[in-house]
């Protein structure tokens, strides 16, 4: 039922079909167009200048951080900076052995294989990647039994780029087996604010600077959900004025859409309330609390939690998950006076 819900909600930043269109014709195709995340594009564009110097591939590049970031978009740059093609596949969909060989065995010279949701692959799938990246190389058994014996395929030159919402998903040896690993983080508003007046330009909306700003602050540092409200907005604009997105009907429009001024939608609002009224604010467990919003633990960790942790209105602590002062004072509840400064202290972690 969760997962019905999330797919409806207009800030999962997870992909849904209604993203497809737009979000391939927004991506950035080149590093300088690639707004944010400053720190991964600086090291990646030396690597990139550095393999092309030598005529090179790419070592094999694993991205991780929280959904709707921008890794796919990531990925196709770095092929395309790289002068290659992209193929583009994820974890659960490489079923087989066989399945992984026919994509190694089908890439040209130096491309980019594009896993997402690398974390997800089967520990027989796995078996096939580890010589292919570390050797080119593809180990195939012929026969069975006592007389099986295995002969070694020479595979063209790849770069591997993968993606996962976290790095400690991974097993430790293809985690090791990555040249480059690096940590995508969610955007400042500054950046969404950079990126929904790019995509108004591409879509033809119109957005003044508070307008964007508006949809950038609501965006919980993602992207996909500012290129989603922005459509909204437009909407809005559209029917309630002269369709331009300004701050006021930004602010109109995703107050309708029950995305309060920070990007809280309700089920964030139930994960804190639930917090402090039913655990006194914490410290609770990620399982007991999954269990009591009815959320999958591994939702609330990836899609809720970073935010929230971002904004400083919940900290992990080694006994639990804890609301802070700063989540009692935006749902406007009184925050107890002898935890609050136990709060403040777990939110330093
Ligand atoms: N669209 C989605 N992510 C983007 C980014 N980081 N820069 C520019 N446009 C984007």
């Amino acid at each position: 039922m969760m997962d019905f819900q999330d797919e409806n909600r207009i800030i999962t930043p997870d992909f849904t079909e209604t993203d497809r269109d737009i979000e391939i014709s927004l991506r950035p195709k080149i590093l300088t167009e690639y707004i944010g995340q400053e720190k991964a594009k600086e090291n990646l564009k030396i690597y990139i200048e550095a393999a092309k110097k030598r005529g090179d591939t790419l070592d094999h590049v694993l991205l991780y951080g929280p959904p709707g970031l921008g890794k796919t978009t990531l990925a196709g740059i770095i092929a395309n900076e790289m002068g290659v093609q992209i193929r583009v596949t994820s974890g659960p969909a490489i079923e087989k052995p066989g399945d992984l060989a026919a994509l190694l065995t089908n890439l040209n010279d130096g491309d980019v294989l594009f896993i997402d949701e690398i974390h997800r692959l089967s520990r027989a799938v796995e078996e096939v990647l580890y010589p292919a990246m570390e050797d080119n190389a593809l180990d195939i058994i012929i026969g069975k039994g006592p007389s099986a014996r295995s002969i070694r395929l020479d595979l063209p030159r790849f770069t591997l780029v993968g993606a996962t919402t976290r790095a400690g998903q991974l097993t430790a040896p293809l985690r090791d087996r990555f040249g480059v690993i690096l940590r995508l983080e969610l955007y400042t508003p500054e950046e969404l604010s950079q990126i929904v007046k790019r995509s108004a330009g591409i879509l033809d909306i119109y957005t003044d600077d508070g307008g964007a700003l508006e949809i950038a602050s609501r965006s919980r540092g993602t992207p996909r959900i500012a290129n989603r409200l922005l459509k909204r907005a437009r909407d809005f604009a559209q029917v309630m004025s002269n369709g331009v997105i300004s701050e006021d009907n930004a602010k109109i429009a995703l107050g309708r859409m029950e995305i309060d001024e920070i990007g809280l939608d309700n089920i964030d609002r139930l994960m804190l309330t639930t917090m402090i009224k039913n655990f006194n604010g914490g410290p609770v467990g990620l399982e007991t609390l999954a269990a009591t919003i009815g959320e999958e633990a591994v939702t609330i960790e990836d899609v809720y939690e970073p935010y929230l942790m971002q904004i400083g209105f919940l900290a992990k602590t080694p006994r639990g998950r804890v609301a802070t002062p700063l989540a009692y004072e935006h749902l406007g509840l009184k925050a107890p006076e002898t935890d609050k400064k136990a709060n403040t202290q777990t939110s330093l972690f």
